[in-house]
């Protein structure tokens, strides 16, 4: 299993590759799975806001299509000073699989925020 370290350098990583040219808010997340495999993924923006895809559900999308369904952590960094949690549409596709899940928000200045998704959700 991947330390809570780790998978933030993963969500750091992809972070770098966010297509963010509308809001210039670049986002990167980390989804471990239940079997260890973590899916790292960036925000995806589109000229048509709506359109836009999140980190959160890029990494789902990527997870489900290779075969995971259930999974233990998730981590998303942002370069807002404050950590940044997941949004409603996100939380509420995420909870489609793991309910429980444990979420952690990483700010610009390192500081981590960890909630678990039950608590979230209802937000
Ligand atoms: N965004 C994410 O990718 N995940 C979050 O948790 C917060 C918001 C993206 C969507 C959009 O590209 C940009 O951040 C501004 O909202």
């Amino acid at each position: 299993m991947k330390s809570w370290k780790e998978l933030r350098a993963a969500a750091r990583a992809v972070q770098q590759r966010a297509y963010a040219p509308y809001s210039q808010f670049r986002v990167g997340c980390a989804l471990e799975a239940e079997t260890g495999e973590v899916f790292a993924a960036c925000n995806v923006e589109n000229a048509s806001f709506p359109v836009t895809l999140c980190a959160e559900r890029v990494a789902l999308g990527m997870a489900v299509a290779a075969g995971q369904r259930r999974f233990r952590r998730l981590v998303v960094v942002t370069d807002a000073p404050n950590p940044v949690a997941p949004c409603g549409a996100c939380r509420q596709a995420l909870a489609e699989f793991t309910p429980d899940l444990q979420l952690e928000g990483i700010g610009s200045e390192g500081g981590a925020v960890q909630w678990s998704l039950g608590e979230l959700l209802p937000e």
